[in-house]
């Protein structure tokens, strides 16, 4: 074990709170989550409320600049983010560069990692004007970029976006619209996938936010702190998982749906087994998010032609480790995307893409962290400590006397 007592005298007094599970990192004002209790707000608005009754770009004016918008407002909010959709052409080339089974959250964390070099015109994180255009385009962009690296994937042509339409229905079209032919949008898929990137706006201080603001305190651009916070989501115990679920669900399946036998192998831990879309580090209660997007699912997959046999797998799922105890000691319930995977599957978006989601749902959460941030006198750059268990002081060897 760790010689506490002589850590600390040679360290001084520093906590160590591995994985932050006790450290608040800043004081913010944009969103509460009481976790025992299952409760999630935006700037005090509940997010059932939310999910049923606005649309992303008003919660991503409501997270960024902390009100609701009057109708004039949301207006020019919406106006100036359909003018800013295009990319440049020399970027659009870009995606023509990337290896055709590159995975889509790469490729979009190195575009919006290139909007650096494309607009050095707004990269000052402490000019207000530059903040807002920045905050724009990114929320132009990323629809766009997104599509780019799908259709890249496919080795289809890009479509260029189509101001015409609304937010999602554009990045709808982008995606799976074809040049030679007329695109026709499904309206409840739109109002749905409208509605998850609702639901998954802002989560306060989870990994890829609070990755954007350590990035950020360093006083790196918007774009390159963004960038970094889409790496973070990347990660499979993160923004990944709801792929990890469908590929869980999708192995369940082939193994001939024995969903029983399949959290056995969960309980005994074997090979690490998880329950993907389980547990929550905040969450010891359902998330409130969960249980929207369980109805969503329910709702857009009966709607179906054929049903899809991995939504009765993941009930089944969920019923049996919410009556097991071993879910229950741990307080593990589902979250947010044990039911997304599949709404984004019976949409048409193949299992890579479904991180690519969330991290544009997740958009307006990193820049209006980012944003309040840099607006907060408080903020210093992030620099954690640590305690040191490595070798004590020794005399350098030369090569000729290693053994
Ligand atoms: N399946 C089985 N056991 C689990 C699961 C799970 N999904 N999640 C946690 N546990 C167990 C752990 O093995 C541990 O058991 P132990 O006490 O016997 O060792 C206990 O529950 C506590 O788990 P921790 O890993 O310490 O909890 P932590 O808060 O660090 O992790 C996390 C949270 C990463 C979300 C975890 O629950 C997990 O890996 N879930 C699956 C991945 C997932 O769905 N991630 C999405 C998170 S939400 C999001 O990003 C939108």
């Amino acid at each position: 074990g760790l010689d506490v007592t002589g850590l600390l005298a040679q360290t001084g007094h520093v906590t160590l709170d591995a994985g932050f599970v006790n450290t608040a990192s800043c004081a913010s004002t944009i969103t509460y989550i009481d976790g025992d209790a299952g409760v999630l707000r935006y700037r005090g608005y509940p997010i059932d409320q939310l999910a049923e009754k606005s649309s992303f770009l008003e919660v991503a004016y409501l997270l960024i600049y902390g009100e609701l918008p009057g109708a004039s407002e949301l207006a020019d909010f919406t106006e100036r983010i359909q003018w800013h959709t295009l990319l440049r052409e020399e970027m659009r080339r870009f995606f023509d560069g990337f290896p055709r089974d590159a995975h889509p959250m790469a490729v979009l964390s190195s575009a919006v990692s290139a909007l650096s070099t494309f607009y050095q015109d707004s990269l000052d994180p402490f000019d207000r004007e530059q903040v807002e255009i920045s905050t724009v385009r990114l929320l132009a962009k990323l629809p766009t970029i997104a599509s780019y690296a799908y259709k890249g994937s496919i080795g289809q042509p890009f479509l260029y976006p189509d101001n015409s339409l609304g937010y999602v229905e554009n990045f709808l079209r982008m995606t799976f619209g074809v040049p030679t032919m007329p695109y026709e949008l499904d309206p409840v898929h739109a109002s749905v996938l409208d509605m998850l990137f609702v639901l998954h706006a802002d989560h306060e201080q989870n990994c890829s936010t609070s990755t954007v603001r350590l990035v950020g305190s360093a006083q790196a651009n918007m774009f390159a702190s963004v960038s970094a916070g889409v790496n973070a989501l990347f990660g499979p115990l993160h923004g990944g998982a709801n792929e990890a679920v469908l590929d869980m669900l999708q192995q369940i399946h082939a193994a001939g749906d024995d969903a029983q036998s399949f959290v056995k192998k969960v309980k005994d831990k074997q090979a690490g087994t998880r329950l993907m879309g389980f547990g929550h580090r905040v969450y010891r209660n359902y998330d409130p998010r969960a249980a929207i997007v369980k109805k969503a699912a329910q709702e857009v997959l009966s709607g179906m032609a054929k049903p899809d046999p991995l939504l009765d797998i993941a009930l089944r799922l969920e019923e049996i480790a919410l009556s097991d105890d071993y879910f229950i000691e741990r307080k593990l319930y589902p979250n947010v995307d044990f039911y997304t995977g599949l709404i984004y599957k019976a949409m048409g978006f193949p299992t890579r893409m479904f991180t690519v989601l969330f991290a544009i749902g997740r958009l307006p959460g990193w820049i209006a962290q980012w944003r309040e941030m840099m607006a907060d006198p408080m903020t210093k750059i992030g620099r954690p400590r640590q305690i040191y268990t490595g070798a004590t002081e020794r005399a350098y060897v030369p090569m000729e006397q290693r053994g």
